[in-house]
């Protein structure tokens, strides 16, 4: 059976707009995601005895998101996940200056950036697509970039999450989903020290105090950064991981999140070269979730990659097609 799709109207955001929220199930997994900024709001799977559960940390309305923004919940962030030092960069020559935000660098493509939009939705076999273009100079990118963003089931009930953007100016570009994981459910206290977890990665980004790379890639052997063995989610943890494997346009190992409480695994892959591990330490109210409650996994291109020539590529130039697609299988043990 393909996935079972429904839609429903879910308030406005701010300025107006509706927005709508979509329920896609198929294999065991129930996902509800907002048009608001592709907002994947939960994700219901079965616990080892069955139960199904929220394994996400989610709000009710577009209202309540746009409101509680700093944790970028569930979000689709862009033009450029992570941050751009300085809020600039030099690409063929021209220098940029983008909206800051995270004092003052650029974090998750500015202050009103792809998490503050409303997404145009339409049904595509096994789910929903989400587009929206991005006009030139937005936050102060270049280029005009048409985007969308495709959120599927399979049969096995994983969710996978294909990105594609194309412009009209060469621009940086990187996409990711802001979801912060908890397998034991959202109420059920701190996933940091109640997780496992293992990443396909024998190298990090070391970054400054701001979360700005210092240079290069450092190995995770002998760090509190070495996750290539299960271990328990310690605090802390704001990071980059580049991950291995080719980058040969393939999905490749990222993480494994398992919860022995619950017994559920959320098994990551991606076609992206990095992750950003983020353990959530900084939560404090208004956001309704204590320090540690979830933690985002966040496939992405390396933090600056637009000002770091060592790091992999993140521009995407006309006539070129931005892709990129990540799975979020889930199953016990
Ligand atoms: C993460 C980032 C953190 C923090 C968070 C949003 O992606 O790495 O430093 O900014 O987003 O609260």
């Amino acid at each position: 059976m393909d996935t079972t799709l429904s839609r429903e109207a879910a308030g406005t955001a701010p300025g107006g707009r509706p927005v709508e929220r979509w329920t896609l199930e198929r294999g065991g997994t129930r996902v509800r995601l907002l048009t608001y900024g592709g907002i994947v709001q939960s994700v219901e799977v079965p616990d080892r005895s069955g139960a199904r559960g929220d394994v996400v940390l989610g709000l009710g309305s577009a209202a309540e998101y746009a409101a509680c923004r700093g944790p970028y919940l569930g979000a689709l962030v862009g033009r450029y996940a992570n941050r751009i030092a300085g809020a600039s960069f030099t690409l063929d020559g021209t220098l940029y200056a983008l909206v800051p935000g995270d004092g003052p660098n650029c974090l998750h493509g500015g202050a009103e950036g792809f998490d503050r939009r409303v997404w145009r939705a339409e049904r595509v076999p096994g789910g929903v697509r989400l587009t929206r273009v991005s006009p030139a100079g937005e936050q102060g990118f270049p280029g005009r970039l048409a985007v969308s963003a495709t959120y599927t089931l399979d049969a096995a009930g994983a969710l996978a999450i294909a990105y594609e953007a194309a412009a009209d100016a060469p621009t940086p570009v990187s996409l990711t989903n802001h979801t912060y994981w908890n397998l034991n459910g959202a109420a059920s206290g701190p996933a940091v020290g109640s997780h496992e977890l293992r990443l396909g990665a024998s190298r990090m980004t070391p970054v400054d105090a701001a979360g700005i790379p210092k240079g290069g890639t450092a190995p995770v052997a002998g760090t509190r950064h070495d996750f290539r063995a299960a271990r328990v989610l310690d605090a802390g943890h704001d990071h980059n991981f580049a991950l291995d494997g080719g980058a040969d346009g393939g999905e490749r190992f990222a993480a494994e999140l398992y919860a022995p409480a619950s017994g559920r695994v959320l098994t990551i892959r991606t076609t992206e070269p990095g992750i950003q591990v983020f353990t959530a330490d900084s939560f404090a109210p208004p956001v309704p979730f204590g320090p540690g409650a979830g933690v985002a996994l966040e496939t992405q291109a390396f933090p600056d990659a637009p000002n770091r020539p060592e790091f992999p590529s993140a521009v995407l130039r006309p006539g070129e097609r931005y892709t990129s697609r990540t799975t979020y299988a889930f199953s016990v043990r």
